[in-house]
């Protein structure tokens, strides 16, 4: 069976929504489906949450189903048997987590402090919902728990906007961002489903925070690397940094490569929040990565990679900022 949370890592974003009126739950799905995002949590407030829940699970079969604000093992059972994949709790509660975990049923609770993670991990849980998010201390707080929590994976919620996007999705310890702020009230009550799918599309932009980091130039060997620099510095004196390994550059915007390397002429350089779901949003394209390109950091997260093909004789190399 897939990793039900592996499509959580790889979009980085849970619309969390209360569908009001169970008439919205297909188009809602729909629309956040074209606008790029598979994943929906509906939250269970309302008498009709479980027939939206049953709608789109038959209307709408490509989307992941959440169960949001599970609250007992009956909350558990109903969400399933309406289709619901994913459980999320919005506190840890022993009995509904011990019962999810013995029946193999994937739950995210929500675990604020050192006491309520460690239970998390006893049982084995490791994707675990942050909330309220930013009366909790946000992304820096995340960072503080990820140290001692090394393997835990944290789902912040509650008070985060479109444009805390990229700070909480460049941190490895962040497995995805939730809210309501994918799909709002206002639009899903108004049925503007083509501006919640241009939200959708905005969130996955700002998520992936491509930018250009560099060009690289290959040269036959570094003395015509070290001569390429010069030159270009007399032009723009941004600096020559001779490198000892591979490259050296100009400032941090030309690396001249010390090899003929990746590409016919050489390289472009492309930052990105995170690496991993760069690597997703290419592979989701069809767009093949070089599995002997890509590099780890220390605790195993994808830092950068290269791209297989080349456009206009450059290579495209993808690096976390
Ligand atoms: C949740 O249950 O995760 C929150 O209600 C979502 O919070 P938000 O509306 O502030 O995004």
């Amino acid at each position: 069976m897939d990793n039900p949370f592996d499509i959580l890592y790889k979009t980085g974003i849970v619309p969390v929504i209360n569908i009001e009126d169970p008439e919205n739950a297909v188009p809602l799905a729909k629309a956040l489906c074209a606008g790029g995002i598979s994943l929906i949590e509906v939250t269970l407030r309302n008498d009709s949450s479980l027939e939206s829940i049953e709608r789109i699970r038959r209307a709408v079969p490509g989307i992941t189903l959440i169960a949001g604000t599970i609250q007992s093992t009956g909350a558990v059972k109903e969400a399933l048997a309406a289709g619901a994949a994913v459980m999320v709790a919005p506190a840890y509660q022993k009995e509904t987590v011990e019962y999810c975990a013995e029946s193999g049923i994937p739950i995210i609770p929500c675990c604020v402090t050192p006491t309520e993670i460690q239970q998390a991990l006893d049982m084995d849980l490791k994707t675990l919902k942050f909330f309220p998010a930013k009366r909790c201390g946000g992304v820096a707080a995340i960072r503080d728990l990820a140290g001692p929590f090394r393997d835990v994976r944290f789902v912040p919620t509650g008070g985060i906007g479109m444009n805390d996007l990229p700070e909480y999705l460049s941190c490895d310890a962040v497995a995805a961002v939730g809210g309501s702020f994918v799909a709002k009230a206002d639009l899903i009550a108004s049925r503007r489903w083509d501006a919640i799918a241009d939200v959708c599309r905005r969130c996955i932009e700002l998520s992936l925070g491509f930018e250009l980091a560099h060009i690289g130039l290959n040269a036959a060997n570094k003395a015509e690397a070290l001569d390429a620099a010069e030159a270009l510095n007399e032009r723009f004196p941004l600096g020559v940094r001779e490198g000892s390994g591979k490259s050296s550059f100009l400032g941090t915007a030309v690396e001249l490569m010390h090899t003929p390397y990746f590409g016919t002429h050489g390289h472009i350089g492309f930052r990105t929040n995170s690496a991993e779901r760069a690597k997703a949003h290419f592979e989701s394209r069809g767009i093949e990565i070089r599995e002997d390109s890509i590099q780890y950091n220390a605790k195993g997260f994808i830092k950068s990679f290269y791209l297989k093909d080349e456009i206009g004789g450059f290579a495209l190399h993808v690096m976390k900022k």
